[in-house]
Parts: structure tokens; sequence; C-alpha cells
């Protein structure tokens, strides 16, 4: 493994390997205490960010390393005066690994090709590997399992996290389907994962059902009635979780309570988004360790 752009890069055993490493590190955090020390993580950021750029800095601290925080709108590469490329260049002079949030998910690959450390996806327009990475730890300890699982996605599918989740749940077998509008359906199709406009078919027997915001960071807020009005029926409410009475509720967040889901629902016992928050950065340290280590 030589860096985290897009969970397709990785084969079942990495992503299996990754989770049970956050899971030893989750129960013997001492143990991992130095194992960066003298090293230094580059946060990138081109959109904001609180639960990607906290665990990763807080991880990076409990493992014993440094990190530098990189906001782009304050750099020659974001005025336009130095390309990516040369960018990558120079930071691989002076930092061990760099963590990018970027729009493209070209430039992040351009990144990665340009210079010579680790290079991991904070999130792009197109994947956020590190959430769904995330999110199969939690998954697993709440369902104490992986396999025979059904998620339920709902909500705008054109989407960085719906991306990440179908190539997951592709490459694990765990049965997938995405419950969207026809303008906002995801940007490739892939074995296991269903596609659908009809709610009532993706929640049975559902046991995860997982939503992301209607209005994720690159979307122009001119756009937001008229998508509302759009996604509305695929609303996370009381009565669709009733329809799959076993289902637990995920969320990557930042939620918009009374868009894409109902407080009732993300503050109810079904829901497990602030353990699934929690565990970005356990998750967070297992791949740093296996980048650098
Ligand atoms: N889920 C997630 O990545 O949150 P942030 O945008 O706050 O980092
Ligand atoms: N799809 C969302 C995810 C936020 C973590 C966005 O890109 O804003």
């Amino acid at each position: 493994m030589k860096n985290i752009l897009s969970i397709n890069d990785l084969s079942k055993k990495e992503i299996l390997d990754l989770i049970f490493l956050a899971e030893k590190i989750k129960k013997s955090p001492q143990n991992y205490n130095s194992k960066l020390k003298n090293k230094v993580l580059l946060d990138i950021f081109e959109k904001p960010s609180l639960r990607t750029r906290l665990s990763f800095e807080v991880a990076v601290y409990q493992l014993g390393g440094h990190t530098i925080f990189y906001d782009l709108g304050n750099s020659p590469l974001g005025k336009g005066k130095e390309s990516i490329e040369d960018t990558a260049r120079v930071i691989s002079k002076y930092v061990n690994v760099v963590m990018a949030r970027l729009y493209s998910q070209e430039d992040l690959i351009s990144l990665a090709e340009n210079g010579n450390i680790p290079v991991i996806n904070g999130l792009t327009d197109y994947e956020h590997p590190c959430q769904i990475l995330g999110d199969l730890l939690t998954i697993k300890e709440k369902l104490r399992r992986l396999s025979n699982i059904k998620i339920a996605y709902f909500g705008d599918a054109k989407n960085n996290v719906t991306h990440s989740l179908m190539f997951a749940c592709s490459k694990l077998g765990i049965k997938m389907s995405v419950a969207c509008p026809r303008n906002m359906q995801p940007l490739f199709r892939i074995n296991g994962v269903e596609v659908t406009q009809d709610v009532n078919k993706a929640i049975k027997n559902a046991d995860i059902v997982y939503v992301d915001s209607w209005m994720s960071y690159q979307i122009s807020k001119s756009k937001h009635a008229k998508r509302v009005k759009q996604l509305r029926k695929y609303q996370v409410n009381v009565n669709l979780m009733k329809k799959s009475p076993k289902a637990l509720f995920m969320h990557c967040l930042p939620a918009k309570r009374g868009e894409e889901v109902t407080s009732e629902v993300m503050d109810s016992n079904k829901s497990i988004v602030f353990d699934q928050a929690e565990n970005r950065l356990h998750i967070q340290k297992a791949i740093l360790l296996k980048l650098l280590c």
C-alpha cells in the first residue's frame, strides 16, 4: 500500500488488515504512542473540515508525530502561481506523508504521482476513502460481522461518500442498495450494488441506513432549494426507519437536521453517528502506520 487515493485501489485483504489494526490500536493506544516519532504529516485543505482535520491531527499527535496544516487559499498553488506537480516535488523534500482534501481526484493523483511520499485522500469530489474505512470499523463493532449485511443509502448518490461505499461493499461482498433521484445517480455501476428510485425497495431488510449531506461542500448554495425539492422523498425519518426495524443509522456528518435526516432519527437509539465519528481517529492511526511503518 503506497497511498490511499481510492478504496478501489485496495484489496479486500488490505481493507480488512486496516480494520484489524485499527481495532488493536483502539484497544491499546498506549502501545503505539511513539510509532510516528520524528514523522511529519502535511494536511492540505481546499475545502472545510471538522472530523477529517481533527482526527488526523490528533492521530498523529497520539502516535508521537507532528502535523503541519496548510490552507491552499494561502499557497502559491492556490493562487495559481505554482503547479501541483512542482508543489508535490517540493513537499516531498520536507514531510513524510500528505493528507489532502481537494476538489479534484485528478489533482490528488497528480500530487501522488509527482511526489515520492504517501498521499492520503482526505476527500475529493469523487471519493472519501478514509471515511468509509472508519465506517467499516464501526459496522464491524456494532454488528460483529462484515458479511451477510445489507446497506441502504438514501439521497444524493452522485457523491464521494456513496462512491467509496460502493467500492467497499463490492469488494467485501456487502449488499448495497442506493436510492436516489435520477439526476443524482452514482457516476459508475459496480457488482453487488443496486441503484433505484424506490426507497421501499432500498430499505427492505437493511441492516444499515446511510445518508450524506444533500449539499456537499462543492455544491453552490444557489442550488439548495431545487435540490431539497428533488431529494425530499429520500429523507431518512422515523417512518422510513420503521420499514427495517433492525437497521442502524449512519451519517458521515456534517448533517443538516431536517434535510437528509430528521433530528428524531439522528438522536434515536438506532443512530451510531457519533461512534462513527470517533472511529475516524482510530482508522486514521491505522492508515498512517500502514503507510509509514
Ligand atoms: N465526515 C467528514 O469527513 O467530516 P469533515 O468534513 O468535518 O471532515
Ligand atoms: N459528500 C460530503 C461529505 C462530507 C464529509 C461532501 O463532500 O461535502
